[in-house]
């Protein structure tokens, strides 16, 4: 059994929340990717699959794996999937930086509130580029650095300016802004 010691349950609570959708509903990532059905999506920092388990049950045909460095979000990521009748999601323990699925295996990756909870992001987006293949899209979603009133503290923040550089140094180009969520930053690449 995978060890769910340091998983929070408040936290637990707060990333399954419904309440979520009324300020970040992942919907929106796929209505302005628009991609394939049958595309292959990698989740890192899955989390409880907020954004990995709507968009496997959006799109039946792709493939969706689930990452993230703690196995207890893993095993709770497959049972709900499970509960859900999703065979279409793969849940994987990563490494830090470290995923083991071969380069070039996917058509997007998405990373959502994980990029302000990284010491050092270059390291990972590297490994993003290594997994997508060539022209395939990088998305990152996190909380907009601004006093808004819904944004955390400026520690859990990420400055568009340094969601550019990091994507940059990582290899990325076409970066664009998609102006559709109200509290956070939405911005994309291509590998
Ligand atoms: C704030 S949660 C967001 C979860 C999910 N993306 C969502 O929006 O509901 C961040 C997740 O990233 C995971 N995480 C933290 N650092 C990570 C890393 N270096 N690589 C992969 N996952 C990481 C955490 O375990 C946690 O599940």
């Amino acid at each position: 059994m995978a060890d769910r010691l340091g998983m929070d349950p408040a936290r637990i609570e707060r990333l399954r929340s419904p309440d979520r959708l009324e300020y970040f509903d992942p919907d929106k990532i796929w209505n302005e990717l628009t991609p394939p059905p049958d595309s292959t999506v990698i989740d890192i920092g899955t989390g409880v699959g907020f954004v990995a388990l709507p968009f496997a049950e959006r799109y039946p045909d792709a493939t969706v794996y689930g990452c993230d460095i703690l196995d207890g979000m893993i095993e709770l990521l497959t049972e709900d999937a499970g509960a859900r009748g999703l065979g279409n999601v793969h849940g994987i323990v990563m490494q830090p930086n470290s995923i083991d699925l071969p380069d070039g295996s996917a058509d997007i990756v998405v990373m959502a509130q994980l990029h302000h909870e990284l010491d050092e992001p270059v390291p990972l987006l590297t490994e993003c580029k290594r997994l997508l293949r060539p022209g395939g899209t990088i998305a990152i979603v996190d909380w907009a650095d601004a006093d808004n009133g819904k944004s955390p503290p400026v520690g859990r923040r990420v400055p568009v300016a340094r969601l550019q550089d990091d994507l940059t140094v990582a290899g990325f180009a076409a970066l664009a802004l998609h102006d559709v969520y109200e509290f956070h930053t939405f911005i994309t690449g291509t590998a």
